[in-house]
């Protein structure tokens, strides 16, 4: 009895002193982050508008998938480049969770065509393979895998310009590429600030073509990118404003984009999805995005889908330590009025969550995960939420297994 007592003590003394050291590390890269070179893209409403660019390009690989070119998303933009004479050549062969064979075969083509920029035209995945193929292109002495990590390519990529066709991952405006081995399926990033997009062309027509429960989840991923980065404590005014724009737009237009009710919903959510991953590329994701990426790595279920179902369980958890911030955001959202209490805007804004994963049929728990996945999940999940992510609550191994329960139900 004595010893078990004993044996709590340190575990819980441990986990004080682990705690204490990356709450040092986080509070150290706030201080450091206006030193950063971030570089916001620089952003046209339209690919019309984005003619001007358009016109000075010179032999341009166009970055893409094969469901782009079935629905003709690339017909607007192929117009506007034969038009002012600009040679462009097609990679199409990038799949969901894109890999290292993909950023090799781009790559070549690039090479054999003598291209000098890059565009991506697609969702997060062709985003990331295009970010892929520029590091490589200026990194001819590296594997793909060396470049993992933070500020392997540390050098000027070609120009690149993003176009996203879904509204959730904001890869447009991140410096991060995620692709996964072909040959070992191991999944890793790529974080460099050159890999920013130097354009993105939020171009709404190009989403209009996008499967409902793409749109729904997408959608829930950007709303989780701008919750979790306010709620960490490394945000400052302007990822503050970033995120609380982006979760205002996302419940005003993410119900009518579904139900196709506006294009101006459409292209709100489009900005909302910007405006999101520039908050997050700053102030980080937090323990649904720890949680969400085990699940996803082991049982192979859409980022988004899962986020969205992860996103309350945690906030529930969070509880009063996170009240200020929610009335804030509910605040922002004009949920509540002053005259409402803390723990009601928590309420509302858990609800609202709730309320759109019921709209767009997405379940409540997900009870595929099976417990004796929930260490393995629970390690990873740790690692990867410490000491990076400045959440509002530290998770301990025990505490994600914890999780993984309730997510089960
Ligand atoms: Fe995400």
């Amino acid at each position: 009895m004595t010893n078990s007592i004993i044996c709590l003590n340190k575990g819980e003394t441990m986990n004080i002193i682990k705690k204490s050291i990356f709450r040092t590390y986080q509070f150290f890269m706030k201080l450091i982050f206006p030193l950063l070179p971030y570089k916001d893209p620089i952003v046209y409403e339209s690919l019309e508008n984005a003619t001007t660019i358009l016109k000075d390009l010179d032999n341009v690989l166009i970055v893409t998938d094969k469901a782009i070119l079935l629905n003709n998303l690339n017909i607007k933009l192929e117009n506007i480049l034969k038009e002012n004479q600009i040679k462009f050549y097609y990679y199409d062969q990038v799949v969901a969770n894109p890999t290292s064979k993909n950023v090799l075969e781009a790559l070549e083509i690039y090479k054999k065509n003598n291209c000098h920029s890059l565009i991506a035209l697609g969702g997060g995945s062709v985003i990331d393979t295009a970010k892929a193929v520029g590091a490589m292109h200026v990194k001819k002495n590296k594997t793909l895998r060396q470049l993992k990590g933070l500020l392997k390519v540390n050098k000027k990529i070609p120009t690149l310009i993003a176009i996203p066709t879904t509204a959730g991952t904001g890869s447009e405006t991140t410096l991060a590429s995620v692709v996964v081995d072909s040959e070992t399926r191991y999944k890793y990033a790529i974080n460099d600030f050159v890999l920013i997009p130097k354009y993105a062309i939020l171009d709404a027509s190009l989403t209009l073509s996008m499967p409902l429960m793409l749109l729904a989840t997408t959608g829930m991923d950007a709303l989780t990118h701008a919750i979790e980065s306010y709620l960490n404590f490394s945000g400052n005014s302007k990822t503050d404003n970033d995120a609380l724009e982006a979760i205002k737009l996302i419940f005003e237009n993410i119900e009518n984009s579904y139900d196709n009710v506006s294009f101006e919903a459409k292209r709100n959510m489009l900005y909302a999805s910007f405006l999101a991953g520039k908050a997050f590329s700053r102030a980080y994701v937090g323990n649904v995005h720890a949680l969400a990426h085990a699940i996803g790595g082991k049982y192979n279920l859409p980022h988004g889908y899962i986020n969205a179902i992860i996103l309350p369980i945690v906030l529930k958890e969070y509880g009063s330590k996170i009240y200020k911030k929610m009335f804030k955001i509910a605040k922002y959202c004009q949920m509540v009025t002053d005259n409402d209490s803390q723990s009601d805007a928590f309420d509302k804004i858990i609800n609202k969550i709730i309320t759109l994963n019921e709209k767009f049929n997405i379940q409540k728990n997900i009870d595929t995960i099976l417990e004796k996945d929930f260490p393995s999940m629970a390690k990873k999940a740790y690692k990867e939420a410490n000491p990076l992510y400045p959440v509002p609550v530290m998770f301990t191994i025990n505490d994600f297994i914890k999780m993984y329960r309730k997510i089960k139900g």
